[in-house]
């Protein structure tokens, strides 16, 4: 009778996203670079650079810096051109040219990063202005298809309410028609800021896509110093976040995704036929059930046939990675 000694891989991968922070391994890399240039470092040698799920990640790559006068670039950075409509919550990029928006001269700026919604400006250009600012605003009503300017003062959130209980919500801009009729209801109101349905969410993106809302800044940052700070830094010297000019060379984290691949070793005693896909399906059926029920989510399981051979050959033979058969 022929007994075959089978090897069980359980692959425990997955991807990216769904790959739980402890499975990452960290480096510092001691080199100076640019956000960018850093980015493309980290993805060419190991994975991307570090996004940090929480206060663990963050003390983790605290205790592998050293302790000195300077700062290291992570993974955060906060897009100034990924906006929503407050109609749909969706991302919608306007970059610094668009076919339907226009920034006005210098837009958007995120002065002393607390510009994180939109008004229109002469009626027609766009700027990122304080949401805690008070102007009219434009609504939109779905019922009647019309655009409603509302000539009292508020904040964004307040317009945005008050569009929502008597309305449909802050208007969007998606069209020529929509365009042109906006500004055929502002002709003549003389305003100089009116809010429209366009906000972000603030240093909301980590170069490796996943999401985190972790925030450790230092006191009074982020402020976006000179209009020209996109980029998330780690504190060497606290283990505080803050905001940098992306173009400034900094050290930086970097992160691999670790595949974990566990080689489980089986020594299988049975008459069945170990051959048979279908007896090698039932085997990590159950295996699965096992695995699932210990809360182990993200495996594949593959049999690989190591070596093969006949009771009247050698007993107790050992054969590639220790497995043995007796009779
Ligand atoms: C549409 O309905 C709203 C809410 O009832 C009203 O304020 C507005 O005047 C109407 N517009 C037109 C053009 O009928
Ligand atoms: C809104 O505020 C501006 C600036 O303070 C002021 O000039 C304007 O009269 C106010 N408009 C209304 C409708 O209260
Ligand atoms: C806006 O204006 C266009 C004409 O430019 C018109 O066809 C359309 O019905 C108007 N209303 C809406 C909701 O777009
Ligand atoms: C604005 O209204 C005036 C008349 O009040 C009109 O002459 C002008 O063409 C209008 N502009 C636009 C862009 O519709
Ligand atoms: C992140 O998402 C963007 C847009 O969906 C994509 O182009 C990019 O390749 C993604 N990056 C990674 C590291 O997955």
């Amino acid at each position: 009778m022929e007994k075959t000694c089978l090897f069980l891989i359980l692959l425990l991968s997955g991807g990216l996203s769904t790959l739980p922070p402890h499975s990452r391994e960290y480096h510092f890399v001691n080199q100076k670079m640019t956000w960018t240039e850093a980015q493309s470092y980290c993805r060419e040698h190991f994975t991307d650079l570090v996004t940090i799920y929480n206060s663990n990640i963050n003390q983790l790559l605290f205790s592998m810096s050293p302790r000195i006068n300077d700062f290291a670039w992570i993974g955060l950075y906060d897009d100034r051109y990924s906006w929503k409509w407050s109609m749909e919550g969706k991302l919608f990029y306007v970059g610094s040219t668009h076919k339907l928006l226009t920034w006005a001269n210098g837009q958007p700026d995120c002065v002393n990063a607390k510009e994180y919604c939109v008004a229109l400006q002469g009626q027609t250009q766009m700027n990122d202005r304080p949401c805690g600012d008070s102007y009219p605003f434009l609504c939109y009503n779905a019922k009647n298809t019309s655009y409603i300017l509302v000539m009292e003062n508020q904040t964004w959130s307040a317009a945005q309410s008050y569009c929502r209980t008597y309305h449909t919500d802050l208007i969007s801009i998606k069209s020529k028609e929509e365009k042109s009729n906006i500004t055929l209801t502002l002709n003549g109101s003389g305003v100089q800021y009116v809010w429209i349905g366009l906000y972000r969410d603030p240093w909301s993106f980590w170069s490796d896509n996943t999401t985190s809302t972790y925030t450790n800044w230092m006191s009074s940052q982020p402020n976006n110093g000179n209009s020209v700070e996109y980029c998330g830094d780690l504190n060497l010297k606290t283990g505080e976040l803050n905001d940098a000019n992306c173009a400034v060379r900094l050290y930086f984290f970097c992160f691999t995704a670790v595949t974990k691949q566990t080689v489980v070793k089986m020594k299988l005693q049975s008459e069945a036929d170990m051959h048979s896909t279908e007896i090698q399906q039932q085997v990590s059926q159950q295996l699965s059930g096992l695995m699932l029920s210990e809360g182990l989510t993200d495996f594949r399981i593959r049999w690989r046939k190591v070596q093969s051979y006949r009771d009247d050959q050698l007993k107790n033979q050992d054969v590639d990675g220790g497995c043995k058969t007796e009779v």
